[in-house]
């Protein structure tokens, strides 16, 4: 039975303007999935299972914005924090929508124990959601991100970098190093790889001759010295000589790689962050 509950159960969502196709099987109330197409608000996430149901409550609905406060805001781009209790609702609905993209055993339906930051493109006529992550309010381990996702139709686009960028900058205000929850997807992982890439090579470059521990680099950079570790070692920028790891940075071709993307990413500008921790 659990097997067959994995079976992806929608053809078709309707969400906003987009027609996207889901990838995986999300637990939407089996009524409203009986033609396996559906219909969602891009505002509040509530769902339909016919057009005109769909129209009308789009007619009704005055929600542009994500029901939280905006913590970041640089050009078209906002990231509200929705706090998973006091917002319940909108919460859930988004866990199914992710749900259709994510074949995550760790997705949990008790919203109350975390906090949502959701990334937006913002135009006239609101705020229109690119993704989120979600990260514990109390976290086991050092994991400063639950889950993440960029809707299908933002993919690509530097957003899941830009993400990742605010748990680590969220981190820093925290002052502790974080890491996200595994297992992490296929995607999941080759999008922290890069980033991970990115940062780490964007720092050594200025270090060739000279030697850094992976302690140090995980105070400058608050990930967690087994992923930095693992990190230089798929990039094949570390040897091991028992008991030491020496770095071998004339790899010249990957540093000339990952400057080029450095340049290319978004990143937070801290400075235009404004986020206190949950307590
Ligand atoms: N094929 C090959 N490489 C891909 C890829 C694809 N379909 N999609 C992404 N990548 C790689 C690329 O290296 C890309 O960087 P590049 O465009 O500079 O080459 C990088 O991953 C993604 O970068 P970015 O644009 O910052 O990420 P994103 O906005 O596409 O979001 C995820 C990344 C993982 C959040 C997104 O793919 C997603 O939501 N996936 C579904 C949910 C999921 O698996 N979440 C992770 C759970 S742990
Ligand atoms: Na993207």
């Amino acid at each position: 039975l659990r097997e067959l509950m994995k079976v992806r159960n929608i053809d078709t969502v309707w969400f906003g303007k987009c027609v996207l196709e889901p990838w995986y099987y999300s637990p939407y109330p089996t009524h409203i999935i009986r033609f396996r197409k559906i219909y969602i608000c891009e505002f509040c996430f509530n769902y339909f299972d016919s057009e005109r149901s769909f129209f009308r409550h789009m007619i009704r609905c005055n929600v542009r914005h994500p029901p939280g406060i905006e913590i970041y805001q640089e050009d078209n781009l906002s990231i509200f924090e929705v706090d998973g209790e006091n917002s319940k609702e909108y919460c859930q609905n988004l866990f199914l929508l992710s749900k259709l993209f994510l074949d995550h055993k760790s997705l949990t339906l008790n919203t109350e124990l975390f906090l949502f930051y959701i990334l937006c493109e913002n135009d006239n006529f609101g705020c229109h959601i690119a993704g989120y992550f979600s990260k514990e309010k109390h976290p086991t381990e050092k994991f400063n991100l639950a889950c993440i996702l960029v809707l299908p139709q933002f993919q690509r686009k530097g957003y899941g970098k830009l993400l990742i960028s605010l748990s680590y900058e969220l981190s820093k205000i925290e002052k502790k190093i974080g890491s996200p929850e595994k297992p992490l997807s296929d995607l999941g992982l080759i999008t922290y790889r890069n980033y991970w890439s990115i940062i780490l090579v964007n720092i050594l470059k200025d270090y060739i001759g000279q030697s850094m521990s992976l302690k140090e680099l995980s105070k400058i950079t608050y990930f967690i010295p087994e992923e930095i570790q693992s990190t230089l070692q798929w990039l094949d920028l570390i040897y091991f000589s028992k008991p030491n790891y020496f770095l071998n940075l004339e790899n010249s071709q990957i540093i000339k790689k990952y400057t080029k993307k450095f340049k290319n990413t978004k990143f937070i500008n801290s400075k235009l962050l404004k986020w206190v921790p949950y307590d």
